[in-house]
């Protein structure tokens, strides 16, 4: 009978060697028990635990092993692999739980607290105002338009009908930026002092059926003080369609105050001059406090609107012919009305406020109150 194969003998084996396996697995411990983190205990995992670990490759070498010693080593082996596994395992357990206790203390949310007292912003009740002027027109239809403050003279005058002489072309109230240059009659360069422009940009721009809205700002060389402003703010309407007559105004008119206003407010036309509307016409508003009841009533005197029963609003008529021409639109085949209107002044009878200089010195003891207001 020959010896055994000495060479193949798990103790003659150097990676099956039992203090080789002791080692191997005592390392392992050790790791574990050093990994300080999650992430450092996978990285403890893979080196101890992984295909390429010690063990792993101790473990290859059995299947080389004559048949009797394979038990042996096989034992041996997995003894320590368990071991490691189980340790490896309660390791984790242990970090999971020291990770869930920290997120807990971390993320916690002391509800009692006081909650941050810096006061928010509100937003400019000019703003919300005109937004919301905006928005009637919007849900009929219309699209909102815009044009730059500043303007040339030819879209803030000529366009509309201004003649070269007309008094609101004069520097009294008109910012000029730059002057018409020659005798030629090139046109100069202004702060808008309307929205108007607007209706002839929207009118180039566009194929009729035009209907637009454009809110915006407007400069006019005005001093400050309580109900003037050299910058304020207009909402120009413009609708070109074939048949549109003074009727269809008046009803967007009415629709636009009831909306905003009230289902019992209506409006009233005066007449009046504009050389960009023909016929022009001043547009009032059913005063929406007293209902026209002060009117003749000394016992019910009305603050908002001195006791007229009416208040002013603004411009309106149909788009003179002249402007569309103008504009490359045919007077025979279209016709159209417009309407435009300050902000700052329905504002001031809207919510009595009674100097203009409070809407634009950007205090927000002013503005907070209006602030909720979308
Ligand atoms: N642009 C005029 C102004 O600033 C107001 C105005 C009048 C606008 C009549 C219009 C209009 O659209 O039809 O005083």
């Amino acid at each position: 009978m020959s010896a055994p194969n000495k060479s193949y003998d798990p103790v003659e084996v150097e990676a099956l060697k039992p203090e080789e396996i002791e080692r191997m697995r005592d390392e392992a411990l050790a790791a574990f028990a050093a990994a300080d983190s999650l992430d450092a205990l996978h990285e403890a995992k893979v080196a101890h635990t992984g295909p390429a670990s010690p063990l792993a490759l101790a473990n290859r070498e059995i299947g080389a092993l004559p048949p009797h010693a394979k038990a042996e080593a096989g034992k041996r082996v997995g003894m320590a692999r368990g071991a490691v596994n189980k340790a490896l395992a309660t390791r984790q357990a242990e970090l999971e739980a020291e990770r869930d206790a920290r997120v807990l203390v971390e993320e916690s949310v002391d509800v009692t607290l006081p909650y941050d007292r810096v006061p928010p912003g509100a937003r400019h009740p000019l703003t919300t105002f005109m937004e919301r002027v905006a928005d009637v027109f919007v849900s009929m239809g219309y699209e909102i338009a815009e044009g730059p403050e500043v303007e040339a003279e030819w879209f803030n005058f000529d366009a509309l009908n201004f003649g070269p002489d007309h008094p609101a072309r004069q520097m009294q109230d008109t910012f000029f930026v730059e002057g018409p240059k020659g005798d030629h009659g090139e046109s100069g360069v202004v702060l808008r002092t309307h929205t108007s422009p607007v209706q002839a940009r929207s009118l180039l721009d566009r194929e009729p059926p035009v209907y637009i809205v454009c809110p915006g700002r407007v400069y006019r060389t005005d001093e400050l003080d309580a109900t003037h402003t050299p910058v304020f703010h207009q909402i120009e309407l413009l609708a070109v369609d074939e048949g549109l007559t003074m009727a269809d105004l008046k009803g967007t008119m009415d629709h636009m105050v009831q909306s905003l206003f009230g289902p019992e407010m209506k409006t009233r036309l005066r007449p009046n001059y504009f050389p960009f509307t023909e016929p022009s016409a001043e547009m009032d508003m059913l005063c929406y406090v007293c209902k026209g009841e002060s009117v003749g009533n000394p016992d019910r005197p009305c603050r908002t609107c001195s006791s007229e029963g009416w208040i002013e609003l603004g411009g309106c008529g149909m788009v003179n012919p002249r402007v569309l021409v103008a504009c490359g639109v045919d007077p025979e085949k279209y016709s159209g009305f417009a309407f435009g209107f300050g902000i700052e002044r329905m504002l001031m009878f809207r919510h009595n406020v009674e100097d203009m200089r409070d809407m634009v010195e950007g205090d927000v003891r002013f503005t907070r109150p209006f602030g909720m207001e979308i």
